[in-house]
C-alpha cells in the first residue's frame, strides 16, 4: 500500500470517529438523559434531599476527574456512549455545589432559573459568538434588546444611552473604567500613562469590590493610585469626607479619572448615596462610575428601586445578570449614559474582521466595544427568561431574596447568641453567632470560633455560607439569592450553626 492510501485511509478512519461525536441521535439520547438527570436533580435540590455542598477536597476531586479523563469507554462502567455520558454527567452532578438547593446561603452566585441554561444551551450547542454581527445576529439581536430595554428601566435617556455585555462584573468594571480613563487623557490609548505628571488617580468606595483596584494596576493608573473613599458607620460612601478628598487631590494637580460608587458593596451590601455622589461629579466635573454588580436589578422592583435612585446620573455602570437576575455565569451588563462614549475604550485596525464597506452594521459589531473578540451568546438565557416571563420576574425575584434578608437579620437580632454586624439593605447579612461560652473571649478567639464553625457547617453538607470579616474580625456572612429559600430554612441554618457551635465549644 502507497503511503498515499495509508494516509487517505487513515483519514477516513478519523472521519468516521469524528462522525460519531457529531451524530445527530446522539444529541437526542444524551440530551434526553441529561435532563433527566438534571430535573431529578433539581427535584432533589429543591427537597434538600442531599448534600449543599459535596465536599471533598481538592486532590480527591482532581484524581476523580483525572480518572475519568483518562479512563474512556472501554472502562468497566461504561462500554457504550451513553453509558458514558450518563456517568459523566452523574459525576458532574454528584461532585459539585448546589446552588438550587434553597440551604444554599452563600455567595452572590443564584441558583439560576433553570430555563436559563437551558436557552444558553441553545447558544452553546450552536456555538453562536459574537464578534462581528455576522457571526451572531440573533445574539446581537437579543443583546440589543436587552440593553435599550434594562437601559431605560435603569433610568437612562431614550436614545442617549449605550450598553454592551461582557464576561463578568470585573471586566464590565474595568472595560468602563478603561473608557473612563480614554476620556480623562486622550492619549493614554496610544502613548500610554509613563510620563503622565501628576500621576492620575481612581477615587473608589473604601470597600469597593477588589476588581475596581485590580483595575487600576491593569489601567497603568497604579493600585497605589486607587484611593479609597472613607466610609460612614453604615458602610456608604461619606459625601462630606469625598469632596474633601476631591478638593485634595485637584489641589494636588492629579487628574481623577473616574470616581466609583457602589450599588451595593459587596462586604455588607451597603448602597451609596447615588445623587449626593453624582452633585459632586457635576460639580468637579468628573466621571461617575457606580459598580451596581449586585443592586443594579433593583430597577425591576417598586419595593426596593429607590436604593439606586441616582444611578441613571452616571457616566457609567454596570450590572451583572448573573447576580441579582438569576442566569447562569457569565452575564454583565456595561452601561454609558452618553452613547458617544461606545468606542472609546478601544481602537484597533483589523480589516480581517470589520468591514468598512458597511459601515452601518460596524454598529452592531460587538468585538469594538469590549475586550472579547469571541464573546459567548451571552444574552440568550436572560433574553428567553424576560421574554418568556416578563420583567415581572425579576421584580419578584429581587423582592423576595431582599425581603428574606431583613427577615434574616430580625431572626438572628432576636436571638441572644447571635449578633448582627449591621443593618442590612437587602440580601446580604453579616453575622457572628456568640455563644455565652464565647461572648466574653478576644476578638481573635471569636473570629476564629466562627471561621471553625463555619468549616464544619459546609463540610456537614447541610448549608453553605460564606466567611467574611467585619472590623477586622472573622464574621459570617450570608446572601439570600435562592428565591425558594424560607423563614424556616433560616431558623434551621442558625439551629445547625448551634450544633456544630456547640461540637466545638
Ligand atoms: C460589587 C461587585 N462588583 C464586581 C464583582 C465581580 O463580578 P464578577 O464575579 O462577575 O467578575 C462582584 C462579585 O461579587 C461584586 O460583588
Amino acid at each position: 500500500m502507497s503511503s498515499i492510501t495509508s494516509e487517505t485511509d487513515a483519514i477516513e478512519q478519523a472521519r468516521k470517529r469524528i462522525a460519531s461525536a457529531y451524530d445527530p441521535q446522539l444529541l437526542q439520547s444524551a440530551g434526553r438523559e441529561i435532563v433527566d438527570l438534571l430535573v431529578s436533580q433539581l427535584e432533589s435540590c429543591q427537597k434538600s434531599a442531599g448534600s449543599v455542598l459535596n465536599w471533598n477536597s481538592p486532590p480527591e476531586n482532581i484524581a476523580e476527574a483525572t480518572r475519568l479523563l483518562c479512563s474512556g469507554i472501554s472502562d468497566v462502567e461504561s462500554a457504550t456512549p451513553m453509558e458514558r455520558i450518563r456517568l459523566l454527567a452523574e459525576t458532574m452532578l454528584s461532585r459539585g455545589q448546589n446552588l438550587q438547593d434553597p440551604r444554599y446561603i452563600g455567595h452572590q452566585v443564584p441558583a439560576s432559573v433553570p430555563l436559563a441554561g437551558l436557552f444558553d444551551a441553545i447558544g452553546a450547542v450552536t456555538n453562536s459568538v459574537m464578534a462581528v454581527y455576522e457571526m451572531g445576529p440573533w445574539a446581537t439581536a437579543c443583546e440589543n434588546a436587552l440593553v435599550e430595554e434594562l437601559g431605560k428601566l435603569i433610568g437612562y435617556q431614550a436614545g442617549s444611552f449605550s450598553g454592551f455585555i461582557t464576561h463578568g462584573g470585573s471586566l464590565a468594571n474595568l472595560t468602563a473604567l478603561l473608557t473612563a480613563r480614554n476620556v480623562a487623557l486622550g492619549k493614554s490609548w496610544k502613548e500610554g500613562l509613563l510620563g503622565t505628571n501628576p500621576q492620575p488617580v481612581i477615587i473608589a468606595h473604601g470597600a469597593a469590590h477588589y476588581c475596581i483596584e485590580r483595575s487600576a494596576g491593569i489601567l497603568g493608573i497604579g493600585t497605589d493610585r486607587c484611593l479609597k473613599a472613607s466610609l460612614d458607620d453604615r458602610g456608604r460612601i461619606d459625601v462630606e469626607l469625598l469632596e474633601a478628598l476631591i478638593v485634595e487631590v485637584q489641589s494636588k494637580g492629579h487628574p481623577i479619572i473616574a470616581v466609583c460608587a457602589s450599588a451595593c458593596a459587596t462586604p455588607l451590601g451597603a448602597f451609596d448615596p447615588l445623587h449626593e455622589i453624582a452633585d459632586l461629579c457635576e460639580k468637579y466635573d468628573l466621571w461617575m462610575h457606580v459598580d451596581a454588580a449586585h443592586g443594579g436589578a433593583a430597577c425591576f422592583s417598586d419595593r426596593y428601586r429607590d436604593l439606586i435612585s441616582g444611578l441613571e446620573r452616571a457616566d457609567s455602570m454596570i450590572c451583572d445578570a448573573h447576580k441579582m437576575m438569576f442566569v447562569p455565569a457569565l452575564c454583565a451588563f456595561v452601561f454609558y449614559k452618553n452613547r458617544e462614549h461606545r468606542f472609546d475604550a478601544f481602537q484597533q485596525n483589523a480589516p480581517y474582521l470589520f468591514d468598512p464597506s458597511a459601515p452601518d452594521i460596524i454598529e452592531y459589531d460587538s468585538g469594538l466595544k469590549t475586550i472579547e473578540c469571541t464573546k459567548r451568546a451571552a444574552a440568550f438565557g436572560l433574553w428567553g427568561l424576560w421574554s418568556t416571563f416578563g420583567k415581572e420576574l425579576f421584580a419578584d425575584l429581587v423582592d423576595v431574596t431582599f425581603s428574606m434578608g431583613q427577615i434574616l437579620s430580625e431572626k438572628l437580632r432576636a436571638a441572644p447568641d447571635f449578633q448582627v454586624l449591621h443593618k442590612p439593605e437587602c440580601n446580604i447579612v453579616v453575622f457572628r453567632y456568640l455563644p455565652e461560652e464565647i461572648a466574653g473571649r478576644k476578638a481573635e478567639q471569636i473570629g476564629e470560633f466562627q471561621l471553625r464553625v463555619r468549616r464544619k457547617l459546609i463540610e456537614s453538607g447541610e448549608f453553605y455560607i460564606v466567611p467574611s470579616s467585619f472590623e477586622g474580625i472573622a464574621a459570617l456572612r450570608c446572601t439570600v439569592m435562592n428565591p425558594l429559600t424560607t423563614p424556616r430554612h433560616l431558623d434551621q441554618l442558625m439551629d445547625a450553626l448551634r450544633k456544630y457551635g456547640r461540637e466545638l465549644l
